[in-house]
């Protein structure tokens, strides 16, 4: 059996990672429109209660994309080249590119997540399932930077790459940010062997009635995830938010096209941290989300536009997720 390596790129514990946090997050708290980075969703308790929102009835896309892909894992296949390095971007579980396996036929598995730790023990598991395939996880913020360790690539030399992005995370970045982010992934898929592209997913644009509710659930699973930030904010900054005084607030921005979250102050609030105040009135509100929802036509000019082929679509029958294949 191959045994697994791992590589952690990102430190968020180092001095300078912290010192930057917080300046990121003092910066966005100052601002007349007061806004957080959606990364600060997602400590040990919110990808928790993210994994929650998958399975929540009016969350559609996880569950969308899961049976786009398996009624589409021919055509996927056909498409894709066999015996590649599969770049698993956001990997969590690596649930989803588990499922690629058998009609993919991987030579390298390549899990990425901001910390290598979220991987381990998946990866090791996984590797006994598959104990030919080549396994290593990787810890880093793709979302800045999509450079593999120089051992690593020397492994992977001349296979041909998929990057596979699922779960419509691309959604949650700016159009100008998903070219940028879409470029660094068409760099990498250049570095591989003939046939390489990338396997995405994305969330399309339907009616709010729809949109809404999957941000906005009966069980409030979306409020604590969203709410959960300020725990978070405070064990990173040194603030005292207290949950109770804010609440979880999502729309439809038609003309944007994206779901906004935020949390307003359900009465007049004051908040510090080291060095700072922060006053909010009640009902004003710091912006924590965008979640972008596409047309498949919009989506495939921004493939084209960073650099890739045009894409291979599929759907699922009512059109409410897309799942695209763009070769380099
Ligand atoms: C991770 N991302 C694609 C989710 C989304 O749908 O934008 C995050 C999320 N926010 C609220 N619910 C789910």
């Amino acid at each position: 059996m191959t045994t697994p390596q791992f590589y952690q790129l990102h430190d968020s514990n180092s001095t300078a990672v912290k010192a930057a946090i917080r300046a990121e997050l003092t910066e966005g708290l100052l601002k007349p429109q007061a806004a957080v980075s959606p990364k600060y969703l997602y400590d040990a308790l919110g990808s928790r209660l993210f994994d929650a929102i998958t399975e929540l009835p009016e969350y559609y896309p996880t569950r969308t994309e899961g049976t786009i892909i398996a009624q589409h894992l021919t055509a996927i296949a056909q498409q894709t080249p066999k015996g590649a390095a599969l770049i698993d971007l956001g990997a969590g579980s690596c649930e989803k590119a588990a499922r690629l396996f058998e009609a993919l036929k991987p030579a390298h598995y390549i899990p990425i997540d901001i910390s290598v730790e979220y991987l381990r023990q998946t990866v090791h598991c996984l590797q006994r399932e598959y104990p030919q395939m080549r396994m290593s996880g990787v810890g880093m913020d793709f979302s800045s930077e999509m450079l593999l360790p120089a051992e690593l690539m020397a492994q992977i030399k001349g296979l041909p790459i998929v990057v596979f992005y699922p779960g419509s995370s691309i959604g949650n970045f700016a159009p100008e940010d998903a070219r940028a982010l879409l470029s660094r992934a068409h760099a990498l898929c250049k570095l591989g062997g003939a046939g390489s592209g990338l396997l995405i997913g994305v969330d399309l644009v339907k009616p709010s009635e729809i949109l809404e509710p999957a941000y906005d659930d009966a069980l409030g699973v979306t409020a604590s995830f969203n709410l959960n930030m300020l725990l978070n904010i405070n064990n990173l900054l040194g603030s005292n938010f207290a949950p109770q005084d804010w609440q979880h607030v999502a729309f439809f921005d038609k003309q944007l096209s994206r779901i906004e979250m935020h949390l307003q102050a359900k009465h007049d609030v004051t908040v510090t941290w080291p060095g700072h105040t922060r006053e909010f009135k009640r009902g004003g509100d710091i912006h924590t989300e965008n979640s972008y929802k596409w047309t498949i036509s919009g989506f495939a000019d921004l493939l084209q536009s960073a650099g890739f082929s045009k894409p291979t679509s599929w759907t699922d029958a009512k059109d409410w997720f897309s799942v695209h294949w763009a070769s380099t």
